[in-house]
């Protein structure tokens, strides 16, 4: 096959680059006009200028994929099923269960998605309040809360809440899809909500695995972090990290961090 028409029979979607493929024409030819003095040249830029391309159409297609994943991903049913596949709620609801005390019960569930810690609330006098920025788990949501929970869409980083609202903040697998800027200010407004303690879970990056690996590579979180660099930085925000632990769950290793604030 030509390199033309490898360049042209591109992905549905993708554009190869146009300077590339105007450089590569000219060095065709200069070649041509002086062979055979430049043709090293021409080999060179040649490799480098498919190089380019393949890595354009490859973001590209990583991309078309990500936007796929999330689509699918944003059905309540279908990622209730993968995340239970992959990471059963029963292993972080015990961790979750075995961390709070029994004066805790007004909690706020920062990046609640589809409710699995709403069992908290089934059948207790605890209140539950979510906040969630995926509109899609939001409403599916909101037609199966208890009488007492409730759920806000907002995002970790800009809750209006009042202060001390709350007892405990937790934080269910949602580190990994925040920034450090944004761990750093959702930690400071949970700090002012809620005024006993703040529960972090997360998964975390564990070397040497490589199907472990590929699974962070596949979360639509980009921000797994390994234990210490968690535990740091949850500790950054000006807070006393009590017990960091590690935990197996699924297929994922997690981290378990229980935080109060510095008085
Ligand atoms: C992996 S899910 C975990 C959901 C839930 N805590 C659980 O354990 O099933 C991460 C959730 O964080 C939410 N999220 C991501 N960024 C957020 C943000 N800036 N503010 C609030 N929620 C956010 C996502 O919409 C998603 O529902």
């Amino acid at each position: 096959m030509r390199l033309q028409d490898l360049l042209s029979s591109g992905l549905p979607g993708s554009k190869p680059e146009p300077k590339s493929l105007r450089r590569l024409f000219l060095d065709v030819s200069i070649v041509t006009a002086s062979f055979p003095k430049p043709a090293w040249r021409l080999y060179v830029r040649s490799v480098t200028d498919i190089a380019d391309i393949g890595a354009t159409w490859e973001m590209e297609l990583g991309a078309t994929l990500g936007r796929w994943r999330d689509r699918i991903l944003d059905y309540p049913p279908i990622f209730d099923f993968i995340r239970e596949l992959l990471d059963p709620s029963r292993n972080n609801i015990h961790q979750i269960q075995r961390d709070l005390k029994f004066d805790e019960t007004r909690i706020l569930d920062i990046g609640c998605g589809t409710g699995r810690l709403l069992v908290l609330a089934r059948d207790t006098s605890v209140s539950w309040v979510g906040i969630d920025v995926n509109r899609s788990f939001v409403s599916s949501l909101n037609s199966i809360l208890p009488e007492n929970a409730s759920l806000a869409l907002m995002s970790a980083d800009a809750m209006g809440f009042r202060d001390m609202s709350f007892d405990v903040a937790i934080m269910l697998d949602l580190t990994h899809h925040l920034s450090d800027r944004q761990v750093v200010t959702t930690l400071q407004h949970a700090k002012r909500l809620a005024h006993k303690r703040i529960l972090v879970v997360d998964p975390i990056y564990v070397a040497g695995n490589p199907f472990r690996k590929l699974l962070c590579k596949m979360d639509r979180g980009s921000h797994i972090r390994t234990a210490s660099e968690l535990t740091e930085l949850v500790g950054s925000a000006g807070s006393i990290v009590e017990q960091p632990s590690i935990f197996k769950s699924g297929l994922h290793m997690k981290c378990r961090v229980s935080i109060r604030f510095k008085p």
